[in-house]
C-alpha cells in the first residue's frame, strides 16, 4: 500500500476510532492528574484532537515545552494519555531506566503495533540488537571497502548518469534505493544486496512496519488482530524475502551445523554474526529472515531520511558545499578511502550532527510504556503509574537556546569549532574526550536516543552517511529543482519525514581527481 492511500484511509479510520475513545477522557479523576494537560483534553474538542492526530503534533509539543521545559506534560491520544518528558535530568533518568520498568517494546507496540507486523518472537526477544552492538560494530573497519564499493556502485545504478548530462530525481526515493543496497551489502552480502526484488521487499517491509503499524496503532488493542491483516502487506513481503533470502540462510545454517561455527570461507557479514548469536528456535530460516527484515526496518529509512535532510540543507545553503568538498578531497588524498580517513573529516562530522539536531523524525521519540507494578518515579517526585505511555520532547530540546546558541539556525560547523576549542584547551591523553562527535548521544542531543536503548547501529550509520556524502560531494554536482527554498517536511501525527516529492538534479563532475 502506498503512503498516500494509507493517509486517506487512516484519516477515515481516525474518525471511527473516536467512537471507541477510552474512558480516561471522560473521567475527571485520573492517576496522571498531577501532570498538566496541553492541547485538547478529549471529546469536547474533536477538531483540535483531530488536528493533533494529523498535522498539529509538533506545534502542541512546542507549546507544552515552552510551558514546562524542565518537567512533564501530557497530550491526549485516541485511546490514552501520552506523557512528554523534558529537562536533562529527567531525560537521563528516563533513558537509564530498565526494560522491566520503562519498556521500549511496550512503547513501540503502542506507536506502531510491532507484534502485528513483525510477529511475536521478534518483538519479544531482540537479541539481534546485541549482534549489531557487538559483531557488526567491531567489523566496520573490516567491511569498509565493501561498503564503499557498494556506495559507488549504488549511485551509478540509481542515478544512471551518462557523460555530463543533468538528471532530476525524487531525492528521498533515490537515496532510499542507495541506502537499501549499501545496508544489505553488510547484512546479506553479494549478490543478493543487488537483487531488485529483494531490495524492494526490504524497503516495503519497513513501510509496512511504519505506516500500517501506525494505522493499526490508532485502534484499541482488541480490534488490532482484525485490522492488522487488512492494512499490511507483511505476509507478502515475508513470503518474498523467504523465497530470496531463505536459501542463503539455509545454506549457512547447514554449513554451521556440519562444519562448526568457524567453517573455512565463512563470509564476514551480518548473517554469519547473527548465526553466531542465535539459539534455539531462533535458528530457523523463517525467524532469521525476519531478523534481517527487522534490522533493515531499523536501518534503511532512518539513514535515508537523515541523508535526504543533509542534502536539502546543502541545497538551501550551497555555500557549505565547498568547505565540505575541500575537506573530503584533502583527507582522501592524504589517507586514501579508509574508515580512519572519515575520522579526520571534522567539518563533515559537525555538519551531519547539526543536520540531525535540526531535523528529527518527529517532535518526540523514545516511546516507552511504564510496566513496573509500582510505576516509575523521577528523582524530583514526578510519578508515572503502571500502564502510562511516555516519550521525550526531542525536537523542542534540540531547539532550546539554553543548550545551543542560535538553536533555530543551521550552524553547520558549530561542533567543529567546539572541537577545536576543546582540543586547544585539553590534554590529548586526558580521560575526558570531546563528546560532541556525530555518534555521541547527550541529554540535549537525542537523534540516537540515549541510555539503555541508544541506537546500536549508529556507528555503522555514521560511517555510511559520511562515506555517501563524501562520495556525492566529490563525484557529483547537484542542484535543487526549486532553488533557495527548503522542501517542506511532511507531518503526519507525531512523525515527520523529509519531503518525499522534492526533486534535485545530479550531474557527474567534470574535473574529477585522478585518484577517485
Ligand atoms: C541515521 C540513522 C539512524 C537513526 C537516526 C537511528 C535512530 C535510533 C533511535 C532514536 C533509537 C532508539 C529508540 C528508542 O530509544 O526508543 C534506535 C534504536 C535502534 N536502532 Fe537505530 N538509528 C539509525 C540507524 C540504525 C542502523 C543502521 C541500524 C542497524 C544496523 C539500527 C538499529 C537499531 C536497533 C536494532 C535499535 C533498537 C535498540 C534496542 O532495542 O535497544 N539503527 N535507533
Ligand atoms: C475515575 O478514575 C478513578 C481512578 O482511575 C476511579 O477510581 C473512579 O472510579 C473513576 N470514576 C468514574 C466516574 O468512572
Ligand atoms: C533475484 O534473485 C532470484 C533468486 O536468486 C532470481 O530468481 C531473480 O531473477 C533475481 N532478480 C533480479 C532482479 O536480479
Ligand atoms: C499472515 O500469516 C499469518 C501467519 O502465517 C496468518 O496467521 C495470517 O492469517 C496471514 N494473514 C493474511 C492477511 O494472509
Amino acid at each position: 500500500m502506498n503512503s498516500l492511500t494509507s493517509l486517506v484511509l487512516s484519516s477515515g479510520l481516525v474518525l471511527l476510532v473516536f467512537a471507541s475513545i477510552d474512558k480516561a477522557f471522560t473521567n475527571t479523576s485520573h492517576p496522571l492528574d498531577a501532570i498538566p494537560i496541553v492541547g485538547s483534553s478529549g471529546l469536547r474538542s474533536y477538531w483540535e484532537a483531530f488536528k493533533l492526530l494529523l498535522t498539529g503534533g509538533p506545534a502542541v509539543i512546542r507549546r507544552g515545552y515552552d510551558l514546562y521545559p524542565e518537567g512533564c506534560f501530557r497530550i491526549a491520544r485516541p485511546t490514552h494519555w501520552l506523557v512528554i518528558v523534558s529537562g536533562p535530568k529527567h531525560v537521563k533518568e528516563f533513558g537509564d531506566a530498565q526494560e522491566h520498568v520503562l519498556s521500549f517494546r511496550g512503547g513501540m507496540e503502542n506507536t506502531i503495533a510491532v507484534t502485528q507486523v513483525v510477529g511475536r518472537t521478534i518483538a519479544e526477544d531482540t537479541y539481534h540488537q546485541l549482534t549489531i552492538r557487538g559483531s557488526l560494530t567491531k567489523n566496520l573497519q573490516a567491511c569498509f571497502d565493501g561498503v564503499r564499493e557498494e556506495i559507488e556502485f549504488a549511485f551509478d545504478e540509481v542515478l544512471k548518469l551518462q557523460g555530463t548530462e543533468w538528471k532530476t530525481l525524487k531525492t528521498l526515493n533515490a537515496m532510499t534505493a542507495v541506502v537499501a543496497r549499501v545496508n544489505n551489502r553488510l547484512l546479506v552480502g553479494l549478490p543478493l544486496c543487488r537483487n531488485k526484488t529483494y531490495l524492494d521487499t526490504s524497503i516495503q517491509f519497513a513501510i509496512d512496519v511504519i505506516v500500517s503499524g501506525q494505522i493499526i496503532g490508532f485502534f484499541p488493542q482488541y480490534m488490532r488482530p482484525f485490522v492488522g491483516p487488512l492494512v499490511t502487506s507483511r505476509n507478502k513481503s515475508i513470503a518474498t524475502a523467504l523465497q530470496l533470502l531463505g536459501p542463503v540462510i539455509e545454506e549457512r545454517l547447514a554449513k554451521a551445523d556440519t562444519l562448526g561455527s568457524n567453517w573455512p570461507g565463512k563470509p564476514n557479514d551480518f548473517i554469519s554474526w547473527l548465526l553466531d548469536d542465535a539459539v534455539g528456535e531462533e535458528r530457523t530460516v523463517r525467524n532469521l529472515v525476519l531478523r534481517v527484515l527487522s534490522t533493515n526496518f531499523a536501518a534503511i529509512h532512518t539513514t535515508s531520511m537523515t541523508f535526504t535532510h543533509a542534502i536539502f540543507d546543502l541545497m538551501t545553503r550551497p555555500e557549505l558545499i565547498q568547505p565540505l568538498r575541500d575537506e573530503a578531497e584533502r583527507v582522501f588524498e592524504e589517507e586514501g578511502w579508509t574508515k580512519n580517513a572519515l575520522n579526520k573529516m571534522i567539518k563533515m562530522d559537525s555538519f551531519l550532527r547539526e543536520t540531525q539536531r535540526l531535523h528529527t523524525m518527529g517532535p518526540v521519540n523514545m516511546f516507552r510504556k511504564v510496566v513496573a507494578k509500582d510505576g516509575f518515579r523521577f528523582s524530583d517526585g514526578t510519578f508515572l503509574p503502571e500502564g502510562t505511555f511516555a516519550c521525550i520532547a526531542i525536537d523542542s530540546i534540540h531547539h532550546d537556546t539554553s543548550f545551543h546558541q542560535n538553536a533555530a539556525e543551521l550552524d553547520a560547523f558549530r561542533f567543529a569549532r567546539e572541537r577545536e576549542e576543546y582540543t586547544a584547551t585539553h590534554d590529548r591523553d586526558g580521560q575526558d574526550m570531546f563528546k560532541r562527535h556525530m555518534v555521541n548521544a547527550a541529554t540535549d542531543h537525542l537523534p540516537w536516543g540515549i541510555g539503555k536503548h541508544v541506537c546500536p547501529g549508529r556507528f555503522f550509520a555514521a560511517m555510511e552517511l559520511k562515506t555517501m556524502l563524501a562520495h556525492v560531494l566529490i563525484k557529483y554536482d547537484f542542484e535543487p529543482q526549486v532553488p533557495g527554498v527548503r522542501p517542506k517536511d511532511i507531518v503526519f501525527g507525531l512523525s515527520v519525514t523529509p519531503n518525499m516529492f522534492a526533486k534535485i538534479r545530479f550531474r557527474k563532475r567534470a574535473n574529477l581527481w585522478a585518484w577517485v
